[in-house]
């Protein structure tokens, strides 16, 4: 029986196995351009509608990239827990579920860990957010369930859960030397989580550790939001949104096609073809028509997922300089466009909802009874906890705190092989 841990990530993927006995992340893809093996697959699909193939991870999105004749599908964690759960896409004559999609990319990481691990998978700890969805636990009960079967319908037969900052708290537990009293924080793609417990050096081999653990909470905010309003805030604009009628000057637009636009997981909805019907018929009424042929040319050249790239891309960037340029000319056909943003305007437009996650961290030491003084270490996971807005609030909150910088992208798969071995070995 071989076990493993896997983290199905919003934006990413991790799978950790025992390989020679040792808890290994699986090497999942070779990067394109660099030739480096990754232990990250983003999560990713290309249906290409010509050799009826699909590709996952950054090979996905490079078959994207090229203009080939296809589908991409990313955020597919975004719909667990959200009511779009039931519904199907359609691709090319059949329509899939996304419970289908979600297991061609689960079924695609469990093979490339079979290979890595040199034997077949049977056993899974798989991660999950605190809260798939924050305000209807029984939707996010349904979450969890069709996780569980999707991981049965592709061939393991031990499937538990563990919630992915309890996961980053034992990885790190690794490197403890005393008792110490942690908060987690894993600020991933779609979903921000907390942990506050007691890690030490001896703790490591109890297998009941709900003594240690004082909260947990998690709040359905992280850098796929920060995508969209970003987007919202300097990129739309430019495309049409706030822009009003010819007759009606004090009336905007529907904000929902931008929205949908912003929002990774929305994206395909804009794809069937009434959308570009509807805003032929808006065109003829708006002050600044050229404005609404940047997204009509958006919608026809299949660029939103082009677009979100862009504006994530480009939020990466700010987190190291002041300034990013965002290139929309492949949407204009008479001018150069580039749309240019600042660290200011970033900061501003994600303000409010990084605020709402610094709420949840309070709440957090709130459900335990713990002051932020008495928390001694803050350890940090998920890519969007490399946000300078985001370390300026951890620090300022817990001044005293040591702050130990896990591994982005790979602490919760690690923590998850750990328990499993705990589990299954
Ligand atoms: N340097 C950076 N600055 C800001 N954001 C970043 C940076 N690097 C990555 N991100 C963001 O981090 C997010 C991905 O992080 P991660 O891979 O931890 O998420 P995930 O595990 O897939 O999501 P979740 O755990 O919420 O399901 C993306 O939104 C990405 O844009
Ligand atoms: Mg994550």
């Amino acid at each position: 029986m071989a076990l493993c841990g896997l983290d199905f990530g919003t934006s990413n993927s991790t799978v950790g196995v025992l390989r020679h006995q040792q808890a290994q992340m699986t090497p999942l893809e070779k990067h394109p351009i660099s030739g480096a093996w990754e232990t990250t697959l983003p999560s990713a699909l290309f249906f290409d509608f010509e050799t009826d193939d699909i590709h996952f991870g950054r090979d996905a999105i490079r078959h994207y990239s090229q203009g080939e004749f296809g589908r991409l599908m990313r955020s597919m964690k975004s719909i667990l827990g959200s009511n779009q759960m039931n519904e199907g896409t359609q691709i090319k004559a059949t329509v899939y579920s996304f419970q289908q999609i979600i297991g061609f990319f689960m079924n695609s990481l469990k093979t490339r860990a079979e290979a890595f691990a040199e034997e077949p998978l049977t056993s899974v700890v798989l991660g999950r957010p605190v809260h798939f969805n924050d305000h209807h636990p029984e939707l996010d009960q349904a979450a969890e369930e069709t996780l569980a079967a999707i991981a049965r319908n592709i061939g393991f037969t031990d499937v538990s859960f563990q919630f992915e900052p309890i996961a980053a708290a034992y990885d790190y537990e690794q490197q403890t030397q005393s008792e110490e009293l942690a908060l987690i924080i894993d600020m991933g793609g779609g979903t921000s989580d907390f942990t506050l417990i007691k890690l030490s050096p001896e703790a490591r081999k109890k297998s009941d550790r709900s003594n240690d653990l004082l909260a947990n909470h998690g709040i359905h905010i992280g850098g796929t939001d920060f995508d969209r309003l970003l987007s919202m805030a300097t990129v739309m604009p430019q495309l049409g949104l706030n822009m009003v009628y010819r007759d009606k000057p004090n009336l905007a637009i529907p904000r929902h096609y931008f929205v949908d636009l912003a929002t990774w997981h929305r994206i395909h909805h804009l794809y069937e073809p009434k959308v570009l019907r509807e805003l032929s018929d808006l065109r003829r009424n708006v002050v600044e028509p050229e404005r609404l042929d940047r997204l009509m040319q958006a919608l026809r050249q299949k660029d939103g997922h082009r677009l979100a790239g862009e504006v994530e891309a480009a939020k990466i960037q700010l987190s190291e300089q002041d300034q990013a340029q965002i290139e929309l000319s492949f949407l204009d056909e008479l001018e150069e466009t580039v749309c240019s943003v600042s660290q200011a305007e970033l900061v501003s437009s994600i303000a409010t909802e990084v605020e709402r996650v610094f709420t949840a961290v309070d709440e957090t030491l709130l459900q335990a009874g713990v002051n932020h003084t008495e928390v001694q270490t803050i350890f940090t996971t998920g890519g969007s906890t490399a946000l300078p807005s985001v370390r300026q609030l951890i620090a300022s909150r817990f001044p005293a705190a040591r702050q130990v910088r896990g591994d982005l992208f790979n602490s919760v798969g690690k923590g998850l092989v750990l328990e499993a071995q705990r589990r299954y070995g």
